[in-house]
């Protein structure tokens, strides 16, 4: 088979990583793709988001045989069912059910009907009424602006003034644009000791019949050591969760996972791909924080390089609705992804710095912002490299990982040196 994975960054080259050990697999394409993915694939210059575009590539290139479509923003404009229209076999929902991300509101409308469990919330319109609201409900609070804002669109609030100030923020001034044209005012949910929640990435196979939970992850959201700084789309990865076990998965998949796939079913949105959930572990048991519908970045670095199974068996068995048929394995140990971004990301940061990479001994890199230029590898986006290692435990994944990254520079690199550290005992 000749496949297509459509997206840029660190997420897709790892789905590639995977999809490069298939039996199955015969040439790789990745539209637009990075330096790293230019190594196994062929890098497409066509710019996903103009469906114009992506469909005449299609049709002058009839020897593509399947489609992975990866980033929310094709997947919110509806690139599956344009694709599938043509006759495409595609892993990835289609636009009615892509909202389940794309939209914060019908998110939490969904948890809301179906009992699904999530943090309190309303949804607003109007500013003056969510003022009112905010002042009525008082902070810590959360903010979150409607539509897709490149993970950035969540305000946690300690108090009242940041609340107020938010709010304008994403309403009035439109900081992440028309994303703030609604926004969901919700609790700030707390953890087992009145601490901000533990939060786990559970991502999930599902052809609308059945859902099978991949190994558990958890991200570095914020931008600097200890969970400071603004958040980001992700500053490094470990898997598994710590603190996730098989009674937990349990409970999980009757309360969340089974109850979000009958729901989207009952609503004529039945969502095939993969779905993320979001998690965190509260003084009130598991609480969905966000679906993603799509894999997550960084998650996907640290979880697929652990699956025995072959990948395209999966995604096919999810477009043909037979997942149930397919027994997905998993190696034991763990895997530390430790993201490298340009100084100054998630902010304003300089692109076309000149990367230098040393020997990094097993560990694996994993491109997002690269590129080739002048025959030089240079950094082209805000997070620019994910630096993943395997271990029998997060230690020695650890150990091994923040090694490579030793071996790594351009000038002013910035990364967190505390992944993997969160949630340890003791
Ligand atoms: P999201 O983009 O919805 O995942 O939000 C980004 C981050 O904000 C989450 O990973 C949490 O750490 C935090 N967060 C979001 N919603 C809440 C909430 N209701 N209470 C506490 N923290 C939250
Ligand atoms: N790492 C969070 C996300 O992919 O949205």
């Amino acid at each position: 088979m000749n496949v297509l994975v459509i997206g840029n960054g660190g997420r897709e080259h790892a789905i590639l990583l995977a999809l490069k050990k298939s039996k199955r697999v015969e040439k790789l394409y990745c539209m637009k793709g990075n330096a790293g993915t230019s190594e196994i694939a062929e890098n497409v210059d066509v710019d996903y988001m103009n469906i114009g575009a992506v469909k005449e590539y299609v049709s002058a290139h009839p020897e593509i045989d399947y489609f992975v479509v990866t980033p929310d923003d094709p997947l919110a404009i509806g690139l599956v069912d344009e694709l599938e229209g043509m006759g495409k076999r595609c892993f990835g929902p289609r636009k009615n059910a892509a909202v389940i991300e794309a939209s914060k509101a019908f998110a939490k409308d969904l948890m809301k009907k179906y009992k699904i469990p999530t943090a309190e919330s309303e949804t607003f319109d109007d500013y003056e009424k969510a003022l009112q609201y905010i002042r009525k409900k008082g902070a810590p609070i959360v903010l979150k602006a409607d539509g897709l804002a490149l993970g950035k669109g969540v305000l946690i609030c300690e108090t009242l003034v940041q609340a107020e100030e938010g709010l304008k923020e994403i309403m009035l001034d439109k900081a992440f644009g028309t994303a703030g044209n609604k926004i969901v005012i919700e609790e700030c949910m707390r953890g087992l000791k009145y601490t901000p929640g533990e939060e786990v990435s559970v991502l999930a196979f599902t052809d609308g019949k059945t859902i099978v939970p991949m190994i558990t992850s958890c991200d570095h959201k914020r931008a600097f050591d200890g969970d400071r700084g603004l958040n980001t789309g992700g500053m490094g990865t470990f898997s598994p969760c710590p603190f996730w076990n098989e009674k937990l998965e349990k409970q999980v998949l009757k309360t969340i996972m089974i109850p979000t796939m009958k729901a989207m079913n009952a609503e004529g949105r039945t969502f095939k791909g993969c779905l993320y959930f979001g998690l965190m572990r509260t003084d009130k048991g598991m609480k969905v924080v966000e679906y993603n519908s799509r894999f997550g970045d960084p998650e996907t670095q640290v979880v697929l390089p652990m699956l025995k199974t072959d990948l395209m068996d999966i995604f096919e068995a999810v477009t043909e609705g037979k997942l149930s048929d397919v027994k997905i394995e998993w190696e034991n140990g763990a895997c530390v992804c430790v993201v490298l971004a340009s100084g100054g990301y998630p902010e304003s940061y300089v692109k076309g710095k000149e990367i230098t990479v040393g020997d990094i001994g097993d560990a694996t890199l994993i491109h997002a912002g690269t590129a080739i230029k002048d025959g030089k590898l240079v950094t082209n986006g805000g997070r620019v490299l994910g630096v993943v290692a395997k271990g029998k435990d997060i230690d020695e994944a650890r150990n091994k990982a923040y090694s490579a990254v030793e071996k790594i520079n351009w000038e002013n690199m910035h990364y967190r040196k505390d992944i993997g550290i969160k949630y340890r005992k003791g």
